[in-house]
């Protein structure tokens, strides 16, 4: 029996009603995934989103229905196919099914995660989730960690916490007395540092006269044995998962190298994707040593394959995070001692980020999990062992997800190689990128997406053949999706 209608009934009906047609149009998206080009290429691509976002006028607003529909028909012709299996450029990750319907929920419950107050309910699905993620990625259980947007966030939040802390080691307080003659800060960082770890020092306002780079071997691990020597206060920023290779710097025998200083030393990982390894039993033995940094980084919105904006940094002493990131008024009412985001992270409101984290974890369980990793690697070597027999070089041994390879040695393998991974993303049916690994052009093959399988990878791997056939034996048309 329904009461008398309230002043809110019509808008709740009617909010309600767009969400379930969006969630039609995002069920339909899912099921299309297959047999649509993986990325749209080409002018018309390019003139028809165009054409059809000039539609829609901030003077001219439309009802949320036909905004919807026409937001979805664009997502059915331009979205990136990331999601479906047969993408395998940059680590972007999939979306798991738990992850993703738990995200819409989320988005539905729009909670704000600043402070417990604010959500009771998110505050202690993040706390549970926090937990299983150091267990799981093998850190110290006594860690702090905290969501933020990515690893690029991740890093830089770590960063800045190091400094304050390096800084206080030298009886230099920050926070009264900034920055200015403060003393000064070394950063020894691999040769082979991802550009986000990078642009963290530079916003921390250590800048390049302070950065100097550790040699790395021939897969981009830094060489323990040619470790610049620690000369004051220093941070070394060391990496799991080299962003090309996938290879992990020996972070447990750098943080023994240099516990041989006496000055302050703070180690750092960034983990955006390998540090998953650990929560692989087959590939744990990959990052030992890692858990015995200072701080990492990491993404569960690579790996672990929940939707964008989700990024974990961690501290070994949260003291730390605490003393650089907290902030306070009276109109907040955090209470010491209650675990508060806005004073473990940069930002004060932001989404609750474990919702899909958990239940990713609550669905996959750390078998599931272990799964997903071996998987990805798994399929890793598979893409390598076909395109070694077929005569591609592999530039580095596969030891996670990634895979580099060259079609050709000199000038004119690399114009082979950017000529492939043209042809390839011409081809609609998958998508690699390039990169320049010491000296020498490649395609980087990242395998990150739940959806992707064996078949998956083997019509990826026609593809690449396909298209180097074609360069190398003029057209042969059967690869390409007209
Ligand atoms: C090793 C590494 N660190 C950091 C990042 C930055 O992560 P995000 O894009 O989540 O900010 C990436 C992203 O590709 C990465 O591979």
């Amino acid at each position: 029996m329904s009461g008398p209608a309230e002043p809110n009934d019509r808008s709740r009906t009617a909010k309600a009603e767009l969400f379930r047609r969006a969630a039609e149009r995002g069920a339909d998206y899912i099921a299309a995934e297959r047999g649509v080009p993986v990325v749209p290429v080409g002018a018309e691509h390019a003139m028809d989103l165009a054409t059809r976002l000039a539609a829609f006028d901030l003077d001219r607003p439309r009802s949320s229905e036909t905004v919807i529909d026409a937001l979805a028909d664009l997502g059915r012709d331009h979205a990136v196919r990331s999601t479906g299996g047969r993408y395998f450029g940059f680590v972007t990750g999939g979306t798991e099914p738990t992850a993703l319907a738990a995200s819409v929920l989320a988005s539905v419950w729009d909670q704000n995660i600043a402070l417990p107050v604010m959500s009771p309910l998110a505050s202690a699905i993040d706390e549970r989730c926090v937990d299983w993620l150091l267990d799981l990625l093998g850190l110290p259980a006594t860690a702090t960690a905290s969501f933020c947007s990515g690893a690029s966030v991740a890093n830089l939040t770590a960063v800045i916490t190091a400094r304050d802390a390096l800084l206080a080691a030298a009886d230099w307080d920050t926070a009264t007395r900034g920055l200015a003659g403060a003393p000064s800060l070394t950063a020894i960082v691999s040769a082979e540092i991802h550009v986000s770890a990078l642009k963290a020092l530079r916003l921390a306002g250590i800048g390049t006269d302070s950065i100097v780079a550790a040699p790395v071997d021939g897969c981009g691990r830094i060489d323990v044995e040619r470790l610049p020597p620690i000369d004051g206060p220093t941070l070394v920023v060391t990496q799991a998962g080299n962003v090309n290779t996938g290879h992990v710097d020996p972070v447990g025998a750098i943080v023994d190298e240099v516990a041989e200083s006496t000055a302050p030393v703070w180690v750092h990982v960034d983990g955006a994707f390998g540090l998953w390894a650990a929560a692989s039993p087959g590939r744990r033995h990959l990052v030992d040593g890692v858990e015995r940094a200072d701080s990492w980084a990491t993404d569960c919105h690579k790996w672990l394959n929940v939707p964008y904006d989700c990024g974990l940094v961690a501290v070994a002493d949260g003291r730390h995070l605490r003393a650089t990131m907290a902030t306070d008024a009276a109109y907040l009412g955090s209470s010491e001692g209650v675990r508060s985001l806005m004073h473990l992270g940069l930002q004060m409101s932001q989404p609750a980020r474990a919702i899909p984290v958990w239940a990713t974890l609550a669905a996959l369980g750390r078998n599931g999990v272990a799964e997903l990793v071996d998987r990805c690697c798994d399929l890793a070597a598979r893409f390598a062992a076909r395109l070694d027999e077929a005569g591609a070089t592999i530039l580095a041994p596969v030891v996670l997800n990634q895979v580099l390879v060259s079609f050709g040695p000199g000038a004119a393998g690399d114009a082979t190689t950017d000529a492939v991974i043209d042809a390839v993303a011409r081809s609609g049916r998958t998508w690699m990128g390039g990169t320049t690994w010491q000296g020498r052009r490649a395609m980087r093959i990242s395998v990150s997406d739940i959806a992707s399988d064996e078949a998956a990878v083997d019509a990826a791997t026609d593809a690449v053949l396909g298209a180097w056939a074609e360069f190398t034996r003029g057209p042969d048309r059967k690869n390409i999706v007209e």
